[in-house]
């Protein structure tokens, strides 16, 4: 089990996005439907012993590094007890998580202790009315969690902003101010075409370029390099600590050093974010598959993986919302 998992085009696979649940508390327009009811039947969730031991064949052959995603993860119960679980594995690294924040007042504590270490955070608008029209949601909650989440130890605490024309692009530099005073690194997202609304939400789509070249008009903007082979390119704001990332899938896609697979709550791998190409792992698993052959199966999925995501080219191509596949 030893050879590390590389994939056709020569990229080490040492990360695995784990989707733990596709529902969501919230609504935001470029993710999930109003109304949507086509959530995953809780007879086809992976229960905790099944993603503890997928994820334990995954460290064998090299990954290093689980994300926590959802839909919402933290509205999957128990949580904080499958994180444990997962930080125990030897040979993981780096357990991080991605959430909305609605109710990291609750659970930021129980999950530090668990052994979750870095949070990013989605957050589109520090004005309430602007963030109730993009999630549904209320931005004091969120703003709770987040305080909660930085007195509980996280660290980086990174913001997740999707940029949209006319909705939140006018915001960026408070937004730069809110993470430069909290610790916080901004992280500016394109919208992607994921699912129809994500399709309906190229509308708002901004070039982050843009948003770039506004931003260095204000502050000298220091190309810097963080860890972890993520999608973001980061700046530093002139001689201070605080960053800014781009995730620019669409301007200037960043698929050539993609590091990572997804794994979605109903045993599905997707080798993709963008693409179709998926690996079906539940049959297996209640089938009672050794571990030396989940390994051999985990290789074979690999090879699907595909070069690249075609956003640009074929934007109806992703019938999936976001949030059934974590981001
Ligand atoms: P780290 O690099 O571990 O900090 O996390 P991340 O930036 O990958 O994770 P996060 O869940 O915060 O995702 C931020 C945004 O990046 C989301 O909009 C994701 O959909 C997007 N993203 C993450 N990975 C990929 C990828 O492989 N391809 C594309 N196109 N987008 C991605
Ligand atoms: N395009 C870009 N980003 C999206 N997210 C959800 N849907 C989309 C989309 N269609 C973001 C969320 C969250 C992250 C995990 O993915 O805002 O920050
Ligand atoms: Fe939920 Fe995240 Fe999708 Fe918003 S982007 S609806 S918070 S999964």
């Amino acid at each position: 089990m030893t050879e590390p998992l590389t994939d056709p085009f020569g990229r080490r696979i040492a990360y695995l996005r784990l989707s733990v649940t596709d529902r969501c508390d919230l609504r935001c327009g470029y993710c999930l439907p109003k109304g949507f009811k086509g959530f995953e039947e809780p007879e086809h969730w992976l229960d905790f012993a099944e993603i503890t031991r997928v994820v334990g064949v995954f460290t064998r052959l090299g990954v290093r590094h689980v994300r926590l995603t959802g839909g919402e993860p933290l509205v999957r119960r128990d949580l904080p007890r499958l994180a444990a679980r997962l930080a125990a594995l030897p040979g993981l690294d780096d357990l991080s998580l991605s959430s909305n924040c609605t109710r990291m007042e609750a659970l930021a504590e129980p999950l530090y202790q668990a052994g979750v270490r870095r949070l990013n955070a989605s957050l589109d608008s520090l004005r309430p009315e602007v963030f109730a029209q993009v999630t549904g949601g209320r931005l004091d909650q969120v703003l709770r969690g987040l305080a909660a989440a930085r007195r509980a130890g996280f660290k980086p605490i990174r913001i997740n902003t999707v940029v949209m024309a006319g909705v939140n692009d006018g915001e960026v530099e408070q937004l730069l101010e809110f993470c430069a005073q909290h610790g916080f690194t901004l992280r500016l997202i394109e919208t992607m075409p994921m699912g129809s609304t994500g399709q309906a939400a190229q509308n708002q789509y901004v070039d982050l370029r843009r948003i770039k070249e506004r931003l260095e008009r204000r502050y000298p903007l220091i190309p810097d390099l963080l860890p972890g082979g993520g999608p973001a390119r980061y700046y530093r704001l002139g001689a201070s600590d605080t960053r800014v990332g781009f995730i620019t899938p669409l301007s200037q896609h960043f698929c050539a050093t993609c590091n990572r697979v997804r794994l979605t709550v109903d045993g599905t791998l997707h080798l993709c974010l963008g693409q179709e190409n998926s690996y079906p792992l539940r049959a297996l698993l209640r089938a009672g598959v050794t571990d030396e052959d989940l390994a051999a199966h985990l290789r074979e999925a690999i090879t699907r993986k595909p070069e690249r995501h075609e956003f640009n080219e074929r934007p109806a191509q992703v019938v999936r919302f976001m949030a059934q596949t974590g981001g």
